[in-house]
């Protein structure tokens, strides 16, 4: 496949071998895009080791896309600072000359909490890296994509939580529904420039941050980890929960020319779970 051949992509929050931002670059890859890595790379106050990807990793992960035969390259980026993101962009300029796709990935969604418990420093956290960051990113990526005059595509991971309140996770369903809404402005501001804004909302993916909200879920109900992955195997129509490859291949779909009069649209990959 060559879909995507001589393209140049950027996702953030990329940089797990288990997230769902490796999962869609490598596809994007093997399309025959060339890609940038990015994650937070080390770890802060709220964003402990094992829930961030380190600079190690990205490093690691970074190699195995380039052996795909692309161009591929690391950046540390904390989306939630301007300067950062700067760097970003600058630095893929710099290296590939053009920006054709941005996928806005990285997210905060393991802090679940009663909503009457959740303090202001956990609220701000989540709406600054799963809002804020697309806020950030898309602008100036835009203005690479304009300024190249080659139109563009952004992609934002928003969620099912970005149509469907869920219980203790106040802040993340806000900031997802946010997401949503940031998508179709968007999508009205760029398209004279060619630039497409679409959102992915993927139901539980069982790696990465769902997992976490798997074992909290089960925990809260009462039930063992078997016995909630088999209720949501019930519920969803096509039988089973998502796999990161579901929302790698909407996304390389959304980033093709295929996909070129699609936009402020946020499209399930849900099994049908969700269904509005
Ligand atoms: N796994 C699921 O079930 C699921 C379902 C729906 C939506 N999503 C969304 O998919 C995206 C990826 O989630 P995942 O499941 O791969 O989880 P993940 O925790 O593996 O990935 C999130 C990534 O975001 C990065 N990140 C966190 N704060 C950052 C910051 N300030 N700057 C840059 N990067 C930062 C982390 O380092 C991590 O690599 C998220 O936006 C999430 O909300 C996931």
């Amino acid at each position: 496949m060559s879909r995507l051949a001589g393209k140049v992509a950027i996702c953030t929050g990329a940089g797990r071998r288990n997230g769902l931002g490796f999962a869609i670059l490598e596809r994007l890859a093997r399309e025959g895009c060339n890609v940038v890595v990015s994650d937070l790379g080390s770890p802060d106050r709220f964003l402990g080791a094992d829930n961030i990807g380190a600079t190690d990793e990205m490093r690691a992960v970074t190699d195995e896309l380039a052996s795909l035969g692309v161009g591929a390259l690391a950046v540390p980026c904390d989306v939630r600072r301007e300067p950062d993101v700067k760097k970003l962009m600058d630095a893929t300029m710099e290296r590939f000359g053009r920006i054709d796709i941005l996928v806005n990935n990285a997210g905060v969604g393991y802090m679940l909490k009663p909503f009457l418990e959740n303090t202001l420093d956990e609220w701000q956290l989540v709406l600054d890296v799963n809002l804020t960051g697309p806020f950030l990113c898309s602008q100036h990526a835009a203005r690479h994509m304009i300024a190249g005059g080659r139109g563009g595509r952004i992609i934002n991971i928003a969620s099912q939580a970005a149509k469907s309140g869920f219980p203790h996770l106040a802040a993340y369903v806000s900031s997802k529904h946010g997401l949503v809404g940031l998508t179709r402005t968007l999508a009205i501001e760029l398209g004279s420039a060619g630039i497409t804004v679409n959102a992915v909302c993927p139901n539980h993916v069982t790696t990465g941050l769902g997992a976490k909200q798997n074992a909290y879920y089960a925990a809260l109900r009462g039930q063992t980890l078997d016995e909630f992955m088999a209720a949501m195997r019930n519920r969803i129509p096509l039988g089973r929960p998502g796999m990161p490859s579901d929302t790698a291949a909407a996304v390389a779909f959304l980033a093709s020319d295929d996909a070129q009069y699609i936009t402020g649209e946020a499209m399930n990959v849900s099994g049908g779970e969700e269904n509005h």
